[in-house]
């Protein structure tokens, strides 16, 4: 395979953020050059028909969607579905610009296919994101736009700080996610609670117009008690879920990697988040739309996912490990597996596996 044995340790040789940016400037620049997302769909191959699914009032060409930071100054709308992705999420886009944690913050763990992240919301901020977009006002796939929060803010003015993004980034986005997960930025998990989470949906759903979809991404690392009543205040104040974010624990890796700062992303994540995904679906009875994100990287893990309660999933690691075929690659299993197991389509395979009793350990 040509990104095994070539791409991939020619570009692990660069520390893991400059071969991202490298990364980002070739697609970049491949966006700019007339017939550039045709050459690269025709390189990379183009998704299988028949799975498209419809999710909180949107239809998605096919389920397998870019996951939140890879593309954190929304630079690459036009240029990213021609990876076959059937949406994008774009940030995390904060109000006011900033530069993030001190480098190196971007670690990769080849054993592991994981990466832990120290980004702490490196962005260009919510205006020039909105600039950038507009300039690409026709995407081919819809796009969700990632809202965090600045190091600076205080925690009280979260609700403000959240509706003054979603204000300037309103036109441009088709969904929108409150990200209340992030670990790398100190307090902002605290937001899961109940009021405050409260108070910043109260704020968003005040000034959405016209209604589009919001979101909320939770951590991995929640307590089963928690776990309740912030799936009941989302259920009532916004359109659905996406689990997960990183986590902080570091399940099970070895001791000496304990001392790098960060979330934890990739396959060791896997099976922590399909289980959260099982709980969700269980707790809501399916009626509170779900994004799996963690881990997967196979065809096998999305239908996990998916069986689990998905009804979209999300890959970042994954593709960094997989390479620039890993969403075609993934579908193309995908639908192989969906055919095999007897589902029609991917909307009559969602939480089919939730209630298994032999999934609900939460290995999978
Ligand atoms: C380098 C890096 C940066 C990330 N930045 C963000 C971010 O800005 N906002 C966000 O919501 N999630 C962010 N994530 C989390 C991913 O969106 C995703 O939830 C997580 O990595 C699990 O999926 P994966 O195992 O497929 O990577 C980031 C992940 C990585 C690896």
């Amino acid at each position: 395979m040509l990104y095994n044995d070539f791409l991939r340790p020619l570009l692990f040789r660069w520390d893991p953020e400059t071969a991202h940016g490298a990364a980002i400037s070739a697609l970049a620049a491949l966006q700019c050059l007339p017939g550039g997302p045709q050459l690269l769909s025709a390189v990379v191959g183009r998704p299988p028909q028949g799975l498209e699914i419809k999710a909180f009032g949107l239809e998605f060409p096919n389920p397998i969607g870019l996951a939140a930071g890879f593309d954190k100054d929304c630079l690459l709308p036009k240029i990213l579905p021609a990876l076959g992705f059937g949406f994008l999420e774009l940030g995390s886009v904060t109000l006011r610009p900033q530069p993030g944690n001190p480098k190196p913050r971007l670690f990769r763990l080849p054993l592991e296919h994981a990466l832990i992240n120290h980004m702490g919301f490196n962005n260009a901020g919510a205006a020039a994101a909105a600039r950038r977009l507009g300039e690409i006002p026709r995407r081919a796939v819809p796009v969700g736009l990632n809202i965090g929060l600045n190091a600076d803010c205080p925690k009280t003015k979260a609700p403000e700080e959240y509706a003054a993004s979603l204000r300037l980034l309103h036109a441009q986005g088709d969904y929108f996610v409150v990200n209340v997960s992030c670990p790398n930025m100190t307090g902002l998990r605290d937001l899961q609670e109940r009021l405050q989470l409260q108070r910043i949906l109260t704020a968003l759903n005040l000034i959405n117009a016209p209604r589009k979809p919001i979101l909320v991404k939770i951590a991995p690392d929640l307590s089963d008690a928690q776990l309740p009543e912030l799936l009941g205040l989302v259920s009532s104040h916004a359109d659905g879920i996406i689990a997960a974010n990183t986590t902080t624990s570091r399940l099970g890796l070895s001791p000496d990697l304990g001392d790098i700062q960060g979330g934890l992303s990739g396959r060791p994540l896997r099976g922590v988040s399909t289980a959260l995904i099982r709980k969700i679906y269980r707790l809501t009875e399916g009626r509170l739309p779900i994004i799996g994100t963690g881990g997967v990287e196979t065809g096998g893990d999305a239908f996990e996912k998916i069986r689990a309660g998905a009804s979209l999933v999300q890959i970042y690691t994954g593709l960094i490990y997989r390479g620039p075929t890993a969403a075609v690659r993934i579908l193309r299993e995908l639908g192989a597996l969906l055919a095999k197991a007897g589902f029609k389509s991917v909307a009559a395979a969602v939480g089919s596996g939730a209630f298994d009793d032999a999934a609900s350990g939460g290995d999978s």
